[in-house]
């Protein structure tokens, strides 16, 4: 079984200047660990709020790095340094923004704010790229609602194959790889 690269980037202005630890990098380890039961290495970086550091950090996870999967968390909103869905869009080929509204649909639910998330998702050469707002609760909220399509995803992308433990998420593969 081939082991999986997962790329799992902090945007944050604050996190990058060391003003605050960053929270988010490390439930997003924390949740995928509890979600995977296939062999997986964190690949974990930190970025300021900055469109062009955010891009060269995506180019080199999924070039340099290979991860099938980069997760980011942070910069989705509104306010002027928010810019992480401009730079995941700059590096992908294609989108796949059913990501973003599934994420915000079940976001919703719990809470009014959700619709400030511009999340979204793409593919960059074979890596899946899934935006993830900065609030840690929001993580596994987010998460969540979508890992059960992103086994199938990576199969399609030609990646390894991902395994997840079913009492956490069921992964749904139409066809199998
Ligand atoms: N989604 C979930 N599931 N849970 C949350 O607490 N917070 C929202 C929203 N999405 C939230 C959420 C808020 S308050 C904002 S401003 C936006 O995500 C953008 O957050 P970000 O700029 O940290 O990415």
């Amino acid at each position: 079984m081939s082991w999986a690269r997962i790329g799992i980037l902090t945007v944050s202005d604050r996190a990058s200047r060391g003003e605050y630890e960053d929270e988010g990098g490390p439930a997003i380890k924390a949740l995928l660990g509890e979600i995977l039961v296939s062999p997986w290495t964190p690949v974990m970086a930190v970025v300021p709020d900055e469109q062009a550091k955010i891009k060269a950090e995506l180019r080199r996870m999924a070039n340099a790095e290979k991860c099938c999967l980069i997760v980011t968390t942070g910069g989705t909103g509104p306010a002027v340094r928010d810019v992480t869905p401009e730079a995941t869009e700059a590096v992908c080929e294609k989108l796949l923004p059913g990501f973003g509204e599934q994420m915000r649909a079940v976001s919703l639910t719990k809470v009014a704010t959700a619709i400030l998330s511009r999340q979204t998702a793409g593919i960059c050469g074979k890596s899946l790229i899934i935006n993830l707002p900065g609030r840690p609760k929001a993580i596994g909220e987010c998460l969540l609602a979508v890992f059960a399509a992103i086994p199938y995803c990576i199969d399609l992308l030609e990646g390894p194959t991902l395994e997840t433990d079913e009492s956490v998420v069921v992964a749904f593969r139409p066809r199998q790889k």
